[in-house]
């Protein structure tokens, strides 16, 4: 499936790196099944999430009020949008708890600077649902073992924790996004 929005590649300007992280696995991965996109760190623009909306409902999170009052009232392209004001850790816990069996697509991208919340994010995962394989997008594992984002080893652990089948894997594309996630059945 084609989740490249421009065609345009990071980092060529303009482009949607976490769309081309998509596409860059969804001939191994189903993808069909995912109606909702979740985002753990909505950012400077909401740009982001409209984008993730020609393809899913988004719920995004951003804990700095005047960041969120920029943008939330923008409507998506063809999805709609949640725009949450709160702790990503929060809201992510809240909106598993509240569908413990659907499967989501979900980007942990919510940290200043090297103050990451990826690890107990993880866990989240691991507690709060009945999934053992929604698709989980890290960004910025250039910082791995800064601060307190989780060296690559400990983002393994996490992520074998909750499925020791999970693939992970460093994109390359954007500041060592990775994903992780489940091979489909070939037939
Ligand atoms: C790198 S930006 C997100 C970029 C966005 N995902 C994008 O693709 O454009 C990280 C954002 O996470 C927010 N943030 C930091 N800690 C957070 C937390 N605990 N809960 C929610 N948002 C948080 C920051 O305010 C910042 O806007």
């Amino acid at each position: 499936m084609k989740f490249l929005i421009n065609d345009k590649k990071w980092p060529a300007p303009g482009s949607v790196p976490f769309l081309e992280v998509l596409e860059s696995i969804s001939n191994r991965v189903e993808i069909s099944d995912i109606q909702t996109f979740i985002e753990c760190g909505t950012g400077e623009t909401g740009d982001n999430a409209v984008h993730f909306s020609n393809f899913f409902d988004v719920v995004t999170i951003e804990n700095n009020p005047n960041l969120h009052q920029r943008y939330n009232l923008r409507e998506g392209t063809k999805n709609a949008i949640k725009w949450i004001l709160g702790d990503g850790r929060t809201n992510l816990k809240s909106t598993l708890l509240q569908h413990p069996n659907k499967r989501f697509l979900i980007l942990l991208d919510d940290h200043n600077a090297h103050t990451s919340f990826v690890e107990q994010e993880m866990q989240i995962v691991y507690n709060c649902s009945n999934r053992t394989d929604h698709i989980i997008i890290v960004d910025d594992m250039k910082f791995a073992g800064r601060g307190s984002y989780p060296t690559v080893e400990r983002l393994e652990q996490l992520s074998k924790q909750i499925n020791s089948d999970y693939c992970i894997e460093n994109t390359n594309i954007g500041h060592d996004i990775y994903v992780i996630y489940t091979k489909k059945e070939l037939k």
